[in-house]
């Protein structure tokens, strides 16, 4: 499974960078990262940012996403994958959904997850003195889509949009 898109795959950073610091709102350019992340890469269903909500503490909000409309527009830090993720700062991959207690389903057909926190600075934890901004959510229909080449990978992605989705908060909230 791991490589199976490695060509694909090894061009993929370069063009997530060259979206992130090209045109476009921040908005514009998360959403076309979501787009590319689901386009070349089969197994990724869903792809989506979610962000801490700035006007409420321990909320995450979802922000751009490519895939199916979801439910949950809002989560509570602590439920489900994303709210664990978000309260602990830690990475979650699960290699089958079906397993887990605290989890929300977003579609039927999602079988494994992973979240990856994204942090101010391009910082990979809270102990480094990183903020949580958000994180990075991928569903896939398949059962164990996700390994540590691609944990690997997301983590990169995150921290080279840390910068974007902090001028996202800001586009979207501080709109007069
Ligand atoms: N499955 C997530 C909810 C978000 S959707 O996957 C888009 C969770 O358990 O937090």
């Amino acid at each position: 499974m791991i490589g199976e898109n490695e060509d694909v795959e090894d061009g993929i950073e370069e063009r997530i960078k060259d979206i992130l610091e090209g045109e476009g709102t921040a908005e514009e350019r998360l959403l076309w990262v979501c787009r590319l992340l689901r386009e070349s890469i089969p197994r990724y269903d869903w792809v989506g940012f979610y962000v801490s909500d700035p006007e409420e503490d321990g909320m995450l909000v979802l922000g751009p996403f490519a895939g199916e409309p979801t439910e949950h527009v809002k989560i509570p830090f602590g439920r489900g994958i994303c709210g664990q993720a978000a309260a602990t700062g830690r990475v979650f991959l699960v290699r089958d959904v079906s397993l887990e207690d605290n989890y929300l389903s977003c579609s039927p057909e999602v079988r494994s997850e992973i979240v990856v926190p994204i942090f101010t600075g391009s910082r990979t934890g809270i102990e480094e003195g990183g903020r949580l901004l958000g994180e990075l959510d991928i569903d896939s229909h398949t059962r164990d889509a996700f390994s540590p080449y691609d944990r690997q990978l997301l983590e990169r992605v995150c921290a080279l949009a840390s910068e974007t989705v902090e001028d996202y908060i800001q586009e979207r909230w501080d709109r007069t």
